[in-house]
């Protein structure tokens, strides 16, 4: 294991995380315990479980999850978890009006709550109380929605969601994050430590070269770095989008009553650990980065266009065009980031450079890394 208390600040700064950071099992279990069981994690999307009795299982960081959309429409998740052993419930998306054991068939209500377990006493002719049922419920998690992204806190004493996430929400406060509409999910794995998919994404540097397709190193130049919290930070483009407007003859439509000085500005989030979130005027792209282990990642890409006129049929085109180049992007980074995980966690790594002009926001990430894994647990 590597020693987390003798990696300086001064180190991250110059050359950041150390290379084994990005390989070694025990520092992936203090990972999954100290980021993603203790702080706000990303699990999917709202709009993945649109219709009631939709149910969506996630593995993330050891943890198996369910997110369910029930009668009215309020979203739950719970650990995929049986009271009676522990088996899972489910193993993939679906729809159900109860959700059944495969293991004894212990059954429970979309809202978590014990409905019946076959011959629970045995031989003897009785029903289960709702006293027996009682402490049989699927076992809850906190959980908040923002921009249709579900976050979870799994061991419910992170700080409230609306503080942990409010320097972005201002910021992001003139758009109307509940017309966004998703368009596509789409998941993807790689052979790659799930810090280097984050640290991609906060790259804007690579983006001219691996994405040429995308755009020139001249319209990165002017990009901004967003230094938001202990939490957030990101990239900005001020006219990232308007640069790109003249390229096809229809736009899908901007967001309802962005300001005019918005309308051409692209930002990109990571939020600590696990959420990527880009904001363009026309359309938004979450990336939740699922660890599986110290050197496997799931990813899932969503897409929306961002409000009812833009997800009509009118604009069916225009959606499949999105879609395609997103995912393209999203496709070089992929393969980037499995043939990037061999070099970057040999030892050799550690003699890299971080560039101050370039860099900045891959430093404040691995920075927030090493505060956060080195904090103590608050005392009880
Ligand atoms: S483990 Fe689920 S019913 Fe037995
Ligand atoms: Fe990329």
């Amino acid at each position: 294991m590597i020693d987390i208390t003798q990696i300086t600040s001064e180190h991250i700064t110059a050359h950041g995380l150390p290379a084994a950071a990005f390989k070694d099992k025990d520092t992936y279990q203090l990972e999954c315990e100290k980021l993603f069981t203790n702080g706000w994690a990303s699990i999917g999307c709202g709009q993945q479980i649109s219709k009631p009795g939709d149910i969506l299982p996630v593995k993330i960081a050891g943890h198996s999850l369910i997110a369910i959309r029930n009668k009215n429409g309020e979203i739950g998740v719970f650990h995929n978890i049986c009271r009676h052993k522990g088996a899972p419930l489910v193993d993939e998306p679906c729809n159900k009006r109860s959700l059944v054991c495969p293991y004894h068939k212990w059954t429970y209500k979309i809202d978590g709550n014990l409905l019946s377990a076959p011959s629970y006493f045995g031989n003897e002719n009785k029903v289960m109380s709702a006293e027996d049922k009682a402490d049989k419920s699927l076992i809850s998690v906190r959980f908040a929605i923002w921009w249709d992204i579900i976050f979870v806190n799994i061991d419910g004493q992170a700080e409230p969601f609306g503080d942990f996430i409010q320097p972005l929400d201002e910021l992001l406060a003139s758009y109307p994050q509940h017309d966004i509409r998703k368009i596509s999910t789409t998941d993807y794995s790689g052979e790659v430590n799930w810090k280097l998919a984050v640290d991609n994404f906060l790259d804007g540097y690579h983006v001219p070269f691996v994405h040429s397709q995308a755009c020139s190193l001249e319209s990165v130049l002017e990009q901004d770095d967003l230094l938001l919290s202990e939490n957030i930070v990101g990239l900005r483009l001020a006219n990232g989008a308007s640069a790109k407007q003249a390229k096809t003859a229809k736009q899908l439509p901007h967001f309802t009553g962005l300001p005019q000085e918005k309308r051409g500005t692209q930002q990109w989030f990571g939020i600590f650990p696990n959420t990527l979130f880009f904001v363009d005027p026309c359309w938004v792209q979450t990336i939740v980065i699922k660890p599986m282990g110290e050197t496997t990642t799931a990813e899932s890409l969503s897409i929306y266009v961002v409000n009812d006129e833009a997800a009509s049929d009118e604009y069916a085109a225009e959606q499949t065009t999105l879609h395609e180049i997103l995912n393209e992007v999203n496709q070089q980074d992929i393969e980037l980031l499995d043939k990037l995980q061999v070099t970057r966690s040999n030892e050799i790594a550690n003699q890299g450079h971080l560039n101050a002009a370039w860099d900045q926001v891959n430093m404040t990430f691995h920075q927030m890394w090493l505060k956060k894994m080195r904090a103590q647990p608050s005392a009880q």
